[in-house]
């Protein structure tokens, strides 16, 4: 169970990591935190290239932050998505960051989609990412 000030303070943090990103292509700006089972929280924001394909999102900056720094097991992530002047929007993961979530997070993994630190929709990875493929198939 994870308290209602961590969430509020995870769903912030991925409102305020949207200054960082580099989104000059899409304008779309999405921040991301996610927290370990530890207790630390490692931030990400999407970051664009002129080629396109490169361009990596916000989710997975902060789970590659997380993982190269020895971190692999987690509890949540909060994102933070919109057009860079519109508002906030309830923004889903797309298919590839839940695919790198399942590498690394339980079935139990909370995701929200924060608008603002009260106001979210919250998930689990089971909910979005439904008999998905992982590492256990490889045993
Ligand atoms: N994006 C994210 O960073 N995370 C999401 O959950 C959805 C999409 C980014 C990718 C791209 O830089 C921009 O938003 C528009 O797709």
């Amino acid at each position: 169970m994870i308290d209602a000030n961590t969430v509020q303070d995870l769903c912030q943090k991925a409102i305020d990591m949207r200054s960082e990103s580099y989104a000059p292509y899409s304008d779309f700006l999405v921040g991301s935190a996610i927290l370990t089972d530890d207790g630390k929280i490692f931030t990400g924001c999407n970051i664009e290239n002129s080629a396109f394909g490169p361009s990596i999102c916000a989710e997975r900056t902060a789970i590659v932050k997380a993982v190269s720094e020895g971190h692999r097991d987690f509890a949540a992530i909060a994102i933070a998505g919109g057009k860079r002047d519109g508002e906030l929007q309830y923004c889903a993961p797309c298919g590839v960051c839940r695919q790198v979530m399942r590498e690394f997070c339980k079935p139990s993994f909370k995701i929200y989609l924060a608008k603002s630190a009260a106001d979210y929709q919250e998930f689990t990875l089971a909910d979005l990412l439904p008999e998905s493929f992982g590492p256990e198939n490889l045993e």
